[in-house]
């Protein structure tokens, strides 16, 4: 493996889980330090199945506490940093859009000033297809131009720049990925598709903004961890990657695929889950649709996606009647 000793930011979160589980069960990795701050949409018992691993230790802290990053990166030789932690909720960033400038912006600053005075530490930027904005036709791809339109991709965006920027300026080793939508176990119940899920159990309202057809690419979350992991291994020193499901979907159709398998799993009526659907009025300034060209990593990494829409949907399900 080219990097042993990796500190993982934001490791309690749904993505950052997905890639520590993956790490520790399947690669030969000497340590993985997770620093986060805990906040309300971190999970520990995502972590479960990893904590009595002895190559595991879990840090309660902020990523914008330089001093702690430092001691953690000397203490435990680090030798690459994932960066994950971040304020993720589109809805949540229109609402309070400071504490997004906080942590995605400052924070990663934060991580980049310690890497700048450790430069053998490799930096992995995980970030989001938001940064480039909506799309008529076409996809994004690597070059597509940023266009940010919510704070929470604004704050993405910024913080892609710095890491550019660090690398450019201080000669830093970086990598960094732009993902589309992730979906799987242990993703925090304001998301779409376990909401939906959670509303149909319970039988209220499935809410859906405007008409329903925002169109969005959905990536199983296992799948990502993969890309990710493939990266930190073949990546070059500079690289980005654009990943992607290659699973287009506006959310009515996502909806009308999800409830016959939470009707199959539950046993109801799927007829009486989608008299459930509900439109509300559509989040301000609304990305139309996304998606993502993800030929880049698939050429020069040999990463696809291994599990189709519906299997992972089952999955999905499945872990949220057993929670
Ligand atoms: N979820 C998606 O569909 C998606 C898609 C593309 C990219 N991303 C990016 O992937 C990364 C992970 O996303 P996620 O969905 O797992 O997020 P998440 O919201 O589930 O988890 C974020 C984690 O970061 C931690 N955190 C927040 N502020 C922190 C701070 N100041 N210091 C330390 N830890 C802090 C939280 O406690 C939480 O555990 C983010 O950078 C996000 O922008 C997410």
């Amino acid at each position: 493996m080219r990097y042993k000793r990796i500190l993982v930011t934001g490791g309690a979160g749904f993505i950052g889980s997905a890639f520590i589980r993956y790490g520790l069960s399947r690669l030969p990795c000497e340590s993985l330090t997770n620093l986060d701050l805990l906040t309300y949409a971190s999970d520990l018992k995502s972590l479960e199945t990893v904590a009595e691993d002895p190559r595991y230790l879990f840090v309660e802290g902020d990523i914008c506490d330089e001093e702690l990053v430092e001691r953690l990166c000397v203490a435990h030789r680090i030798d690459a940093i994932v960066h994950f932690a971040a304020e993720t909720h589109v809805d949540r960033s229109i609402q309070e859009p400071t504490t997004f400038l906080y942590t995605n912006v400052a924070g990663t600053v934060a991580l980049l000033e310690v890497v700048r005075r450790h430069p053998h530490i490799h930096f992995h930027h995980v970030s989001t297809d938001e940064v480039y904005g909506s799309l008529e036709e076409g996809c994004f791809t690597e070059n597509s131009p940023y266009r940010p339109n919510s704070p929470y991709a604004a704050s993405k965006a910024a913080a892609d720049h710095f890491v550019r920027a660090y690398a450019h300026t201080y000669q830093l080793s970086t990598t960094l990925s732009h993902c589309s939508n992730n979906y799987g176990p242990f993703q925090n119940g304001e998301k779409f598709i376990p909401r939906m899920i959670s509303c149909c159990l319970d039988k209220q309202p499935l809410p859906i903004y405007g008409t329903g057809a925002n169109v969005r690419d959905w990536l199983y979350v296992d799948d990502h961890a993969e890309a990710l992991w493939m990266i930190l291994e073949k990546g070059k020193r500079g690289d980005v990657f654009d990943i992607g499901g290659d699973c287009e979907k506006q959310n009515l159709e996502l909806l009308k695929e999800l409830i016959p398998i939470v009707a199959d799993a539950s046993g109801e009526d799927p007829e009486s889950y989608r008299s459930l659907i509900t439109f509300v009025p559509d989040r301000p300034g609304h990305d139309l649709r996304y998606a993502i060209d993800c030929t880049k990593i698939k050429k020069e990494l040999g990463w696809k996606p291994r599990h189709s829409f519906s299997e992972g949907l089952k999955i999905t399900v499945d872990w949220l009647m057993r929670c």
